[in-house]
């Protein structure tokens, strides 16, 4: 079957399906920029809520995790994959590329960038347990950080706030406050939201912090670069009648490894319509 590419820049059409993943339902937030970028791609996203918080798991069940999401991916031919999920990016990115030859684009905290900004030199990321940890952050600072002071947060339990719905409140805002205080305390007045699942308490964030402190969710980025990688790979066949037809919209279908029932009230609620939420078979 030939596919048919395209990503013209303002109605793109990209009639195949594209995996997102993410340990649950945060990746949504990337979810949606990939949605802004592909109005009518078809756009697969699986929740691996069964298993999070993936940031207070042992590395090798992450990369099982991850490794069986993307062969079910595979089984439904999907034309790349979206590692919506900085943990799983940190942890899981050479297995998961050694296993799928197709495109794999992946979240990672906005260390880069936020170094870039010329403001008071001290950038604080809030990421989960396993993320600050990792290598791959350790590579980002070493990499991109001279000049600035990079402080990496973990902040356990905002992943399971964001999972159980919880995005406002007496409760979620202590939490946020006690992990976003002492990056302010320490003069940062940027502040990278390295876990998919923080956009969605952002309101909360961004109160704690104030008007003075800028907020950098990476998701935009992830979307131009699968946007990219995708129109890199088009062969010219493909390019050719390939542009959405004016108010043509792609479908989503959303599997969650959690509760179904808990799942089917929350992820519409966080992707803002309707949504087919199914039991994830693996
Ligand atoms: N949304 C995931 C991330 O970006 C959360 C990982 C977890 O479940 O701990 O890291």
């Amino acid at each position: 079957m030939a596919r048919r590419l395209s990503v013209p820049p303002e109605r793109r059409s990209i009639p195949i399906p594209i995996g997102v993943f993410d340990s649950g339902v945060g990746g949504l937030s990337v979810l949606r920029e990939v949605r802004r970028a592909l109005p009518a791609a078809e756009l697969l996203y699986v929740a691996d809520s069964g298993h999070a918080p993936y940031g207070e798991r042992d590395p090798a069940f992450i990369t099982d995790r991850v490794l069986a999401i993307a062969e079910f991916f595979r089984a439904h031919d999907v034309a790349a994959i979206v590692v919506a999920c900085n943990t799983a990016s940190a942890v899981a990115l050479p297995a998961l590329r050694a296993q799928f030859t197709r495109p794999v684009v992946a979240i990672e905290p906005a260390i880069k960038p936020a170094a870039q900004r010329p403001r008071s030199g001290v950038v604080g990321v809030l990421a989960t347990s396993r993320t600050v940890a990792s290598a791959g952050v350790a590579r980002l600072v070493e990499a991109h950080g001279h000049g600035v002071r990079v402080l990496l947060q973990a902040c356990p339990g905002l992943v399971e706030l964001v999972e159980s719905g919880e995005l406002s409140g007496a409760r979620a805002e202590a939490l946020v406050e006690s992990f976003v205080r002492p990056l302010l305390n320490e003069g940062a007045d940027t502040l990278v939201l390295g876990c998919t699942h923080y956009p969605f308490l952002r309101a909360l964030i961004e109160r704690v912090a104030g008007p003075n402190v800028e907020v950098i969710d990476p998701a935009p980025a992830v979307a131009r670069e699968l946007v990219r990688r995708l129109e890199a790979g088009a062969t010219p066949d493909a390019r050719e009648g390939s542009e959405g037809s004016e108010g043509s919209e792609g479908i989503e279908c959303f599997w969650t490894s959690g509760p179904l029932a808990h799942a089917r009230m929350l992820i519409p609620a966080l992707w803002g319509r309707a949504a087919q939420v199914l039991a994830l078979p693996c």
